[in-house]
């Protein structure tokens, strides 16, 4: 999606985890042999410190080198460590969304992206079990579509404010209300959501699918995400409340960026690049030069030579791009979603390790073969 001015175009680490502790403790063995233990609740494993170098060289060598991992780089080398071997002991892969902390991106993770591609990427895969580095709602997805496999969330505070704010209930009530009109879902929602939906869309192929979808309707019932409904009714020329039926719910993330400070970070860089996330609220999207889901930012990033980018999203987007373009001058302007950062190296370590029955991510078979039916037509419209 190209729109705005030019184009017209708790945290609580390790909790829902309470029962888990992590704790590191450095020790020398009469060997003089350093080794890093990481205690758990449920077993101790350690890793020698050449090992622990090779993985710190590893690491630095795909980018994970800002200061933020300072002081921390042994001990996130251990846990990449463990992690990495666990996964291959256990046939196992981790999905990891773009907003999750650089060293879970690029320590363990082996599929990564925006949440389109992380579906896709999670039908292809031949692990037996899937651990899903990002939140519930794109959990769910993953087993719905990959019902023999295995798909854990490690944390049960990985939620999402959009996917809570709206229940099967309410979308029966919208459909009674407005018989006849499909109901076009984003994926930010729970299983049973997905359920009563006709066709599931992302950040990534609403504007291609809801186009597709008003060839044949007049009316359309976009949930939940009522700013991203407004700002997709704009650029399609469609009229929120009459041609696009919305619902109220807002991210807790996007919906507090303040437009003001882009006018002002505009005076300041002459030639700054202003992309901000669909799901920002419209005087935002009005102030920015491109709109769209992590996906398109990225490759406007790579695609385009401005002397600065303000990026308005998640705060793992901008680490990312710093990370990946280290050539290029990006200005912070991002807010922490509690629930994205709730996943951490320790709670996937521990479920890789002994995960707990919460953790796995189940649908029942009626609601998944449902929800399967709206996922597979976004694949099929969004192709
Ligand atoms: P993307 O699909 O654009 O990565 O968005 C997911 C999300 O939760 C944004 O807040
Ligand atoms: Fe949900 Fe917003 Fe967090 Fe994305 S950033 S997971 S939409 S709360």
């Amino acid at each position: 999606m190209r729109r705005g001015k030019d184009a017209k175009r708790k945290e609580n680490r390790n909790s829902g985890d309470s029962h888990f502790q992590t704790a590191t403790h450095l020790s020398c063995y009469a060997s003089g042999l350093l080794r890093i233990q990481l205690t758990t609740n449920f077993m101790t494993t350690s890793v020698t410190e050449s090992e622990i170098n090779q993985e710190s060289a590893r690491l630095m060598a795909l980018g994970l080198h800002s200061k933020c991992v300072e002081g921390r780089r042994d001990h996130i080398a251990a846990l990449t460590l463990k992690i990495n071997r666990l996964k291959k002991e256990k046939n196992a892969v981790i999905c990891a969304h773009v907003y999750q902390v650089p060293e879970i991106i690029l320590g363990i993770g082996d599929f990564v992206g925006d949440s389109y591609k992380l579906a896709d990427d999670s039908r292809g895969t031949a692990a037996d079990i899937i651990v899903f580095c990002g939140v519930r709602f794109m959990a769910e997805t993953a087993a719905i579509l990959n019902p023999s496999k295995k798909v854990y969330i490690p944390s049960l505070d990985a939620g999402c404010s959009l996917s809570e704010s709206v229940k099967a209930e309410d979308v029966r009530a919208l459909k009674a209300a407005h018989p006849g009109a499909p109901v076009v879902t984003y994926i930010n929602t729970s299983a049973e959501v997905k359920a009563e939906s006709d066709c599931i869309v992302t950040s990534a192929n609403a504007e291609k699918i809801l186009r597709r979808i008003y060839e044949k309707n007049k009316e359309v019932i976009f949930i939940p995400d009522k700013f991203m409904g407004a700002n997709l009714a704009k650029v399609l020329a469609k009229k929120p409340g009459e041609d696009m039926i919305l619902w109220n719910g807002t991210c807790v993330v996007h919906e507090h960026f303040d437009a003001r400070v882009i006018a002002l970070y505009r005076k300041n860089y002459p030639g700054l690049a202003v992309l901000a996330h669909a799901e920002c609220p419209s005087d935002i999207i009005n102030a920015v030069d491109y709109m769209g889901g992590t996906g398109d930012m990225m490759r406007y990033v790579e695609n385009t030579n401005a002397p600065a980018y303000l990026l308005v999203t998640e705060c793992g987007f901008g680490e990312l791009a710093r990370i990946k373009f280290p050539d290029k001058n990006f200005i912070a302007m991002c807010r922490l979603c509690p629930y994205m950062k709730a996943v951490t190296l320790e709670n996937v370590l521990q479920t890789l390790e002994n995960p707990s029955k919460e953790k796995l991510v189940t649908v029942p078979p009626d609601t998944a073969d449902k929800a399967r039916v709206a996922i597979e037509k976004m694949f099929k419209l969004a192709a």
